[in-house]
């Protein structure tokens, strides 16, 4: 391999076919005279433009054709064209400098090219050197080179993550990855599940209990989810009105009058709050806009006057001090009530940091775009992560993310995109320049995963996430099920190709 050109970050390397190289690879420019190496990732590779290649190729295909006999070439010159004619250039990203074994992030300077020797730098040997995943490692799969990946869970801690992909290339499979590998360093962590895909979490394949068995906890709304109207702070009921609800203001007023007077009297019911409403001295809007509300709240079922069968957050997160996750199996919910759930859900966890009840949640919200109200994204990314609420968003449609989100993203773990639209979208991503994500990211086989940010240390890395022994379920139900087919009688598979003809 040779130095070719530089242009701003990018780098032009001559390379034969031979030569094991492959997008994504990471390659070592080492200047023998300035005793100083560049690291450089091959982003893309294209066949070099030699001139007069076209003209002998059409010379070769005419020839072909017309001529007959055999081919005389005693000074073995053909061999030369021919590895002439498949040379490639390897379109790189300068990605630092390393210097008396001392990793810098700049590309200010200029390797030579008469002097520099090109070779491929193995991600084992860039992982080391960059210090990737060491304290507290999390195993996550196998680099292109076969060496082992892991991340420093502390590069998750305080941070917003997104995990995005095309359908099916295994982006939650990976969340669960990194769920369980953050309850392992005794991280609390909440799921917002909207496929109830995260439920098995703590049975192994064979449907045996794993070792997390005892720290996953499920929660379903109209089943096992249920809060006791009386405990509620004001605040979050009234967020969950306003928010989730669309109760205007000058009813949520009203609304926090009959909840003192009610409160004053002991009588926190939801029979007494409907009875209370019902009677209120009110304008007669005011009262349709709670009584609708009030009845919105009865059909969510998320609330019980039963002590005995409400759920206390407060107590579940609390004991799960040695990690834990909760996950919020939202898959039988309505829309409506799943913002009810989310709106109760973030109310309480900032309430539990606020006071520190809980040091820190680890909130993996998977397409949050359809639960989320507008005002919580930038919620989410400033004023909730000083309080120690770190988000994963996971989404297959990553222009549901809004692009500033993307800029304030430390990690960001890409799975296969090929249209062209979804690319972008996420190129705009701050931590990396738009080609390289763009060119690796089209040609990712699925559980493969392109890791951009913190917890690469900025190297972009490709990653072959590792098989996890938990019941995943994250299957689509299907109709032609092979296995169901199979048993179906003769008859009907015979019936249907009679028909067919
Ligand atoms: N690294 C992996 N090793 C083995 N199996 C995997 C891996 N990643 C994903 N799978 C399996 O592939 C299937 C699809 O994965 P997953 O549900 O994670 O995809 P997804 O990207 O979340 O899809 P969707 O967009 O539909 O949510 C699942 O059955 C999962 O168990
Ligand atoms: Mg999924």
């Amino acid at each position: 391999m040779r130095l070719y050109k530089k242009a701003g970050n990018t780098l032009q390397i001559l390379s034969f076919p031979s030569e094991d190289v492959e997008k994504g690879s990471y390659l070592l420019i080492e200047d023998l005279r300035a005793e100083k190496s560049m690291i450089a990732q091959v982003v893309d590779i294209q066949f070099a433009n030699v001139p007069g290649v076209m003209e002998e190729f059409l010379r070769e295909i005419s020839a072909e054709d017309s001529m007959e006999g055999e081919d005389f070439d005693p000074l073995d010159v053909s061999s030369h064209i021919l590895y002439i004619q498949d040379a490639r250039i390897l379109v790189c990203k300068i990605h630092g400098t390393l210097e008396n074994g001392v990793l810098r992030f700049d590309g200010s300077w200029l390797p030579s090219r008469t002097h520099s020797r090109v070779r491929r730098l193995s991600v084992k040997r860039l992982v080391e050197m960059a210090d990737v995943g060491r304290q507290l490692p999390i195993h996550i799969g196998e680099t292109m080179d076969g060496s082992r990946l892991t991340i420093d869970a502390s590069a998750l801690d305080g941070k917003l993550n997104i995990i995005t992909g095309k359908k099916g290339t295994g982006k939650s499979h990976f969340s669960k990855l990194l769920v369980l590998g953050l309850i392992d360093y005794g991280a609390t962590v909440v799921v917002l599940d909207l496929n109830g895909e995260y439920v098995n979490l703590g049975l192994a394949r064979d449907g045996s209990r794993n070792r997390y068995h005892e720290r996953i906890m499920v929660l379903k709304p109209r089943e096992n989810f249920k809060v006791a109207l009386s405990q509620i702070d004001l605040s979050i009921i009234l967020r969950i009105l306003i928010h989730s609800l669309d109760l205007p203001g000058s009813s949520a007023r009203e609304f926090r009058r009959i909840w003192r007077f009610l409160k004053e009297k002991g009588r926190l019911t939801l029979h007494d709050l409907g009875e209370a409403i019902k009677n209120w001295n009110c304008n007669v809007h005011v009262r349709d806009a709670l009584y609708s509300r009030y009845h919105a709240l009865l059909r969510s079922e998320l609330f019980t006057d039963n002590l005995a069968e409400a759920v206390f957050l407060e107590r579940l997160l609390g004991g799960m001090k040695r990690g834990g996750a909760l996950i919020v199996d939202l898959s039988d919910t309505s829309p409506s009530d799943r913002r009810i759930v989310v709106e109760y859900m973030l109310g309480k966890i900032q309430e539990m940091l606020s006071q520190w009840r809980v040091r820190a949640v680890f909130l993996f919200a998977e397409e949050a775009h359809l639960y989320l109200r507008e005002t919580y994204w930038d919620d989410i990314i400033t004023r909730m992560r000083h309080f120690g609420l770190f988000t994963t968003f996971i989404t297959n449609q990553p222009n549901t993310i809004r692009e500033n989100i993307y800029r304030q993203a430390d990690n960001i773990f890409l799975f296969n995109f090929v249209n062209d639209h979804d690319l972008e979208a996420i190129s705009r991503a701050a931590r990396t320049d738009a080609e390289t994500v763009i060119s690796i990211v089209r040609d990712l086989p699925p559980h493969h995963c392109l890791i951009l940010g913190e917890a690469v240390k900025d190297f972009p890395i490709v990653v072959k996430v590792r098989p996890i022994d938990v019941q995943t379920m994250g299957h689509t139900r299907l109709f032609f099920d092979v296995e169901r087919l199979s048993k179906a009688p003769r008859a009907l598979i015979n019936g249907s190709k009679a028909l067919s003809r």
